[in-house]
């Protein structure tokens, strides 16, 4: 049995801040954010938390399965910035959307928290211990970020995406994950070990990034994950239709596509409208590409994302 998806959702705070309103706070520019992003504007939170955004996207993904919430066993929530350390974020989903018979937790590895979650979600229900899994990937990077910091508040925005599996018969799911810890300094966000006290190291509770270290290392091992799981699948990378990839900068879409020799119109982005929302931007994106109906049954799907820890995974399936 594999996991395949019979509902999407997916949810951006109402208030939109463009490059224009970000060049009012720092020394930035529209042209100079565009140029080296991609990114136009972000979706930034007022009242809303994480666990109320993934909840929003989950309940339009139960609405268009057209399931009954009570039938969900399990889910799993990727967020690296919920507004409690717990309950966990996935419990106050299952409150929203009334799934009564389900487990939830959350789960940490930032930007790639939702490939990872989906990747685990694939093997309960290959393993046989769930039909319905629900996945989402939620974050508040407005609350993570340093507004006065403009080489890192200029990437990030807010919002939630949700996916509903159920296991039935189909193309094997074929999956890869790596993290390499050493490099983890690269891009960190210590707030959680902050002490009020401590004034001294409040700096530390934002996120910091060593942008170009982060561009080479996703420029190099989002190519090298997908050809592994390729290699896996015995598939050639011809044979895949859409690759959906962690959305965090254009440059680093268009050099994957670049090293993997494929045309760029097989890379979908959307972060013009939401910039990078860490754990959220791969299922916003798959939300957006199934509700205009891009996706088509059978179609081959690579998704990956890549991110703090330093983490990376892949994951190919059917849609
Ligand atoms: O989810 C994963 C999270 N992270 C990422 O994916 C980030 C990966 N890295 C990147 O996307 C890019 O490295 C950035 C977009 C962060 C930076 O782009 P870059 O082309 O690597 O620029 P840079 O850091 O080399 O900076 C070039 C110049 C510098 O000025 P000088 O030293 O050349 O005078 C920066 O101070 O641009 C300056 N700069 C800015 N200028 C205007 C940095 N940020 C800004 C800004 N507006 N917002």
């Amino acid at each position: 049995m594999v996991g395949k998806i019979c509902g999407t959702g997916s949810y951006a705070p109402h208030r939109v801040m463009d490059n224009h309103d970000l060049a009012k706070i720092v020394e930035t520019s529209d042209e100079w954010i565009r140029e080296r992003t991609g990114i136009g504007k972000r979706h930034i939170i007022e009242e809303e938390t994480t666990s109320y955004m993934a909840g929003q996207a989950a309940l339009r993904a139960v609405e268009q399965s057209g399931i009954d919430p009570a039938e969900i066993e399990l889910i799993i929530l990727a967020t690296s910035s919920s507004e409690t350390v717990f309950p966990c974020a996935a419990c106050e989903v299952q409150k929203t959307i009334g799934a009564v018979h389900a487990a939830g937790y959350d789960m940490n590895a930032a930007c790639t928290g939702f490939v990872l979650a989906f990747n685990t979600a694939q093997a309960y229900i290959s393993a046989g211990i769930c039909k319905t899994v629900m996945v989402i990937g939620a974050d508040s990077m407005s609350n993570l970020v340093d507004w006065t910091d403009r080489s890192t508040c200029i990437l990030f925005g807010d919002g939630a995406g949700a996916v509903i599996l159920r296991a039935e018969e189909g193309m094997p799911v074929h999956m890869a994950a790596h993290s390499d810890g050493v490099k983890g300094p690269a891009l960190t966000e210590l707030s959680r070990h902050r002490k009020d006290w401590d004034k001294e190291n409040d700096s530390e509770s934002y996120i910091h990034m060593d942008g170009q270290a982060v561009f080479k290392f996703a420029v190099r091992k989002v190519p090298e994950i997908i050809e592994e799981v390729l290699d896996q699948a015995g598939m050639r990378l011809d044979e895949v239709d859409h690759f959906v990839l962690h959305q965090a900068n254009r440059r680093i879409i268009e050099a994957v596509a670049k090293r993997l020799k494929t045309d760029i119109s097989k890379f979908p982005m959307n972060l013009e409208e939401y910039a990078n929302t860490s754990a959220a931007t791969v299922p916003i994106l798959l939300d957006e590409l199934n509700r205009k109906d891009v996706l088509k049954r059978g179609e081959k799907v690579m998704l990956s994302g890549f991110g703090a820890g330093l983490t990376w995974a892949a994951c190919l399936f059917e849609w």
